[in-house]
């Protein structure tokens, strides 16, 4: 008996052979070289993303040489606010040792970002004062030693 094959099946399979060709050739120009060199991604990434500056140290970098701040803190309620929540990036200065190479913010505002009455804020999570009421006349930091606001400074 003859195996009949209808011609629909033959060109469909000619439309097959010419995807499966047109995806390998696409493949091979579209995937980048160093994929899966270590697993199911591009090998190179690795590189790419070692290469961007690094902008924090981490609080255990700043403690070799300001370990007295971090006792002070350790004591009082900002304990576990880290040192570059409120200084910022400190990298550069870890490696400079330069005061301009870190911030030391200072201003009423910069407190009020945690610290301001802010309806939208959950009562009870951090303590709020209203900014434009609470001893106006000076910053929070003649008062308040940032390290340990119940220090009062008087
Ligand atoms: C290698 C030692 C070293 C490390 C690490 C270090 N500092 Fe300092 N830091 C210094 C020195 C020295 C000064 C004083 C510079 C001066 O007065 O000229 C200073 C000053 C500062 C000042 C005061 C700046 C000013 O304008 O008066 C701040 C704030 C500060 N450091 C924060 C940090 C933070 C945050 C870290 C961690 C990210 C850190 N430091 C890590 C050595 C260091
Ligand atoms: C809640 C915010 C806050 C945190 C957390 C904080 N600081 Fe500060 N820091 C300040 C402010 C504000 C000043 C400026 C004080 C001033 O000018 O009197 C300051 C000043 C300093 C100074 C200058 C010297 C001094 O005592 O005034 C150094 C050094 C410093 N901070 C280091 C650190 C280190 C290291 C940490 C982490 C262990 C840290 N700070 C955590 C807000 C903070
Ligand atoms: C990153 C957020 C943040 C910043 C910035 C910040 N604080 Fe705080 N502060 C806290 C948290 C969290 C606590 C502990 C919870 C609480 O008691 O409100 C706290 C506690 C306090 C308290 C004790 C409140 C109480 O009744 O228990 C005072 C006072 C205070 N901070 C003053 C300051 C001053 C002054 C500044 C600016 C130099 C400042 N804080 C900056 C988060 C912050
Ligand atoms: C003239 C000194 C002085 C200045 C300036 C000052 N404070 Fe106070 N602060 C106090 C005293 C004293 C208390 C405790 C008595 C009270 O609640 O008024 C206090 C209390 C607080 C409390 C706790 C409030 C509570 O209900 O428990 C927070 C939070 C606080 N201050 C943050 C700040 C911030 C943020 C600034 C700057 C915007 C600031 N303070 C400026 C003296 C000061």
């Amino acid at each position: 008996m003859k195996f009949y094959v209808p011609p629909q099946l033959k060109r469909l399979a000619i439309a097959f052979a010419v995807f499966i060709v047109l995806f390998l050739v696409l493949r091979k120009f579209l995937v980048p070289d160093s994929f899966g060199q270590y697993g199911h991604y591009r090998g190179d990434s690795l590189a790419d993303n070692a290469l961007p500056e690094i902008h924090y140290a981490g609080q255990q970098a700043c403690l070799d040489c300001h370990q007295d701040i971090e006792d002070l803190k350790a004591k009082d309620v900002h304990a576990r606010i880290h040192c570059e929540t409120c200084h910022g990036p400190g990298q550069k200065h870890v490696l400079s040792g330069e005061a301009s190479d870190i911030l030391k913010p200072d201003s009423r505002e910069f407190c009020g970002n945690c610290h301001g009455k802010n309806a939208a804020k959950k009562p009870g999570t951090i303590v709020q004062v209203q900014l434009s009421e609470h001893n106006t006349d000076k910053k929070c930091i003649e008062c308040h030693n940032p390290h340990q606001p119940w220090e009062m400074k008087e």
